[in-house]
C-alpha cells in the first residue's frame, strides 16, 4: 500500500503549476459522445478518475488516443475523443461504482443513441448523493426512464423536445447532464435555478465550439436552442480552481509564499476572500494568482454554498488551516450530509474540533503532532496533507488512492517549494 510521509516545519515558497480541473474534464469527456467527429481536449489532468472515465468511454466504443502537442506547451494531455461508432449504450455497474460522474454520460447517450442504461452511481463517502434531479431533467424532455435491477434505463426513440428543467436546489451535475442533452433535442430548453460553477461554463464554451446554441452560462437560467447535429473541436481544459485552493491553504498554513501559475481568480474569489481575512496577501498576477503570508493567521466562519459562494469542495482543506489559525472558526457544510471525515483525522494530529450537526467549531491549537492518519475521502486527504505540513515531526497519509483521484503529482508539486514530502510503499 503507497502512503505519503510528510515531515512538518517547512515554509513553501515558489511556483505551483495548477493542473486542468479534474471537474471540468469530466464532463468534458463526455461531449464527444454528442458527435460523431473528433473532439481534442488538452490541458487535460493525470488523474485517477480520467483513467477510470477513458475506461467506460472506451467501454461505449469511444476511441482515445494521444492527440498531437497543442502547441499551447500547458503541462496537461491532449487527448483525442473519437465517438465515431458508439457499440455499447450501457455503462456497467464494475466502471460506474468507481467514479459516480460516469453518470454524466446517460443524457449524451440518449441525445444522440435514443437509448442508455447506466448503473445507480450509489452513494459514495460523503453522502447517498441521488441523481433524482439528472432524471426528473431528462425526463422534461421527453425521455423515458425505467429502473432495473440497479440500472437506470433511459430512452427517447423519436428523439427528445426541448422544454422547460427547473431545480428545486443547485446541483452541478444535474445541470452538466441536460446541458449536454439539450444541445441536441429539438425546440429550446431553458433550465432554471442552473449551477452557475466555472465548470459550468467551460462546458458550455466547449460546446458551444462544438456547434451547440447555448446563452446564459454561468447564471442560473440557461437557454439551449437544440440542434440537428454537432460537429468536433478543440477545447483547453480550465485550471483547477479547487487545486489551487488547496495549495493557496498551503501557502498561508506554512507562512509562505506562492505562485499559482495558471490559477484565475475570477474561479475562486470566495475563498480567496476568506484567505485574505486570515491573513493571506493575494495578487493576481498575468500568469496566476499569488498567495503569501502576512504573518498572522486569524479565524474565520464558513458556510459552503453553490457558486460563486464558498466551495464545499475546498471545506476540508479550509478545516486544516483553521486548526492552527488564532482562535474558533466556525465551519458549517450546507451541501453534502457526511463531508466531515476529516474531522476525527485532524483530531488524531492534535486539532481541537467539535462537530454539532452540520457544523463544526474549530479552536486553533499552537501546534499540531505528526501522526498516522487515514485518507477517507478526496478532499479530506488534502486536508490531512496540508495538516501534515506544519505538524511536528511525520505524518503518515494511508489509503493514497482517494488523493489520486484529484491531485496529479501532490508530492512532487510540493516538494519542488520546499515541503519535505515522500511516497512510500509498505
Ligand atoms: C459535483 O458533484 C462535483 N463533482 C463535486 O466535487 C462537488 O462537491 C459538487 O459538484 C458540489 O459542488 C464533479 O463535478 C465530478 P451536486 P455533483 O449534484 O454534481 C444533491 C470533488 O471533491 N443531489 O451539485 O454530484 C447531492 O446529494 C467532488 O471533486 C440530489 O439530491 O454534486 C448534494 O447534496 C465531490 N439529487 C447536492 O445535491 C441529484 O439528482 C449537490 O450535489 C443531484 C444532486
Amino acid at each position: 500500500m503507497e502512503k505519503l510521509v510528510i515531515t512538518g516545519g517547512k515554509r513553501l515558497e515558489g511556483i505551483i503549476e495548477i493542473s486542468g480541473a479534474k471537474n471540468a474534464a469530466l464532463p468534458l469527456m463526455c461531449t464527444p459522445l454528442l458527435t460523431d467527429e473528433p473532439v481534442v481536449l488538452t490541458n487535460l489532468p493525470r488523474l485517477a478518475d480520467i483513467t477510470t472515465l477513458t475506461d467506460l468511454l472506451n467501454h461505449l466504443g469511444v476511441t482515445v488516443t494521444i492527440a498531437g502537442g497543442d502547441g499551447t506547451g500547458s503541462g496537461g494531455r491532449s487527448l483525442t475523443f473519437d465517438a465515431s461508432n458508439i457499440a455499447d449504450t450501457v455503462a456497467p455497474y464494475d466502471i460506474v461504482r468507481k467514479m459516480r460522474a460516469s453518470i454524466l454520460v446517460l443524457g449524451p447517450l440518449v441525445a444522440r443513441m435514443g437509448e442508455a442504461t447506466v448503473s445507480m452511481p450509489g452513494g459514495c463517502a460523503i453522502g447517498n448523493r441521488p441523481i433524482d434531479l439528472h432524471l426528473k431533467a431528462l425526463e422534461a424532455l421527453g425521455a423515458v426512464i425505467e429502473m432495473e435491477d440497479g440500472y437506470v434505463r433511459a430512452s427517447a426513440p423519436r428523439g427528445l423536445t426541448g422544454g422547460e428543467v427547473r431545480f428545486p436546489f443547485v446541483s452541478v451535475g444535474a445541470t452538466e447532464n441536460i446541458l449536454m442533452t439539450a444541445a441536441l433535442a429539438k425546440g429550446t430548453t431553458t433550465i432554471e435555478n442552473a449551477a452557475r460553477e466555472p465548470e459550468i461554463t467551460d462546458l458550455a464554451k466547449c460546446l458551444t465550439g462544438m456547434g451547440a446554441r447555448i446563452t446564459g452560462a454561468g447564471t442560473e437560467t440557461i437557454t439551449v436552442e437544440g440542434v440537428e447535429k454537432l460537429h468536433g473541436t478543440t477545447h483547453a481544459v480550465m485550471p483547477d480552481r479547487v487545486e489551487a485552493g488547496s495549495y493557496a491553504v498551503a501557502a498561508l498554513m506554512t507562512r509562505g509564499d506562492l505562485l499559482l501559475k495558471n490559477a484565475r481568480s475570477a474561479d475562486m474569489q470566495a475563498p480567496l476572500d476568506v484567505l485574505a481575512e486570515a491573513g493571506a496577501i493575494i495578487s493576481s498576477e498575468a500568469d496566476g494568482v499569488r498567495v503569501k503570508s502576512n504573518g498572522n493567521l486569524q479565524g474565520f466562519n464558513i458556510v459552503t454554498q453553490p457558486f460563486p459562494a464558498f466551495p464545499t469542495d475546498m471545506q476540508a482543506q479550509f478545516m486544516a488551516l483553521a486548526s492552527v489559525a488564532d482562535g474558533a472558526s466556525v465551519i458549517t457544510e450546507a451541501i453534502f450530509e457526511n463531508r466531515f471525515m476529516h474531522v476525527p483525522e485532524l483530531c488524531r494530529l492534535g486539532a481541537d474540533i467539535t462537530v454539532n450537526g452540520s457544523s463544526a467549531t474549530i479552536r486553533g491549537v499552537n501546534s499540531l503532532k505528526g501522526a498516522q492518519v487515514m485518507a477517507t475521502d478526496l478532499r479530506a486527504s488534502m486536508s490531512l496533507a496540508l495538516a501534515g505540513l506544519v505538524a511536528d515531526g511525520d505524518t503518515v497519509i494511508n489509503r493514497l488512492y482517494h488523493l489520486d483521484r484529484g491531485y496529479e503529482r501532490l508530492e512532487d508539486k510540493l516538494r519542488a517549494v520546499g515541503a519535505q514530502i515522500e511516497r512510500v510503499n509498505d
